[in-house]
């Protein structure tokens, strides 16, 4: 069991999209996969359970893309996901929130110099709880080339502060990732979206997160949420 979680301290940064479409990628390949959506907003479960749905507070269920979603702040701990090959936390953007969650991987999109600066000071506190850390520039624009170098000369600062951190390659500014939220979709299913840079963008970062979790373990899914949920209580 691989334990993803995703944070950056600003909001608006593509932390729910990233979380979702991450969730639905893993899926997809074989992946038993629980996505918790820990921030009160609930975009990432939101989404998952489909177009305009609605959701409650510790609400469990299966999305229809093939995975487990739990919507509570309240993140299981380590041995009661062991179902799971790949568990992913989309967090608020809240600097407490670094303490719910001891991670495998810290993937942290960025969507410019604020994203980064705001997340700093969180930055030792996450590598107290553990886990790789791993920056993406997101929503890089054609005419926001420097903008996306200041960005990059700022993830390489922070990465030589923390040892072992990542920078992947930039996920665009795309209209197929943009509109993850209204399809409740992943941007690759989006429409007009499968041919896109940005759907691209993203299923590289998605193929790094399956990556880092190994190859899924051959054994039967848990039949319903609610199973593996009654031990929570
Ligand atoms: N690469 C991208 N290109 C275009 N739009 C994007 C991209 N990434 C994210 N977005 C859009 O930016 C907005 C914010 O994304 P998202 O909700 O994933 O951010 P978040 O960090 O989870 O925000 P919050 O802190 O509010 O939970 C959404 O409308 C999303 O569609
Ligand atoms: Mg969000």
């Amino acid at each position: 069991m691989y334990i993803l979680a995703v944070i950056v301290r600003k909001g608006g940064a593509g932390k729910s999209t990233l979380a979702f479409s991450a969730a639905c990628d893993a899926a997809e390949h074989g992946y038993r996969v629980l996505l918790v959506s820990a921030d009160p907003q609930g975009d990432s479960a939101r989404w998952a359970k489909g177009p305009d749905a609605r959701i409650r507070p510790d609400d469990r269920f299966e999305s229809p893309h093939g995975f487990s979603v739990l919507y509570s702040a309240n993140v299981p701990p380590a041995d009661e996901l062991t179902a799971y090959d790949l568990v992913i936390v989309d967090l608020p953007p809240v600097a407490e929130a670094v303490m719910w969650v001891r991670p495998h991987m810290w993937l942290m999109p960025m969507d410019g110099r604020n994203a980064l600066e705001d997340t700093l000071p969180i930055l030792r506190a996450m590598r107290s709880q553990g886990g790789k850390m791993v920056f993406v520039p997101n929503k890089a624009d054609a005419a926001g080339m420097g903008t996306e170098q200041v960005l990059r000369e700022g993830i390489q600062a922070a990465m030589r502060l923390q040892p072992g951190s990542v920078c992947l390659d930039s996920i665009p500014d795309s209209a197929a990732v943009a509109r993850v939220g209204e399809y409740a979709l992943p941007p690759w299913k989006t429409p007009y979206g499968p041919k896109t840079l940005g759907a691209a963008a993203v299923r590289v970062v998605c193929a790094y997160v399956r990556a880092a979790a190994g190859k899924p373990k051959a054994r039967t899914k848990p039949k319903t949420t609610a199973n593996v949920a009654s031990r929570w209580r």
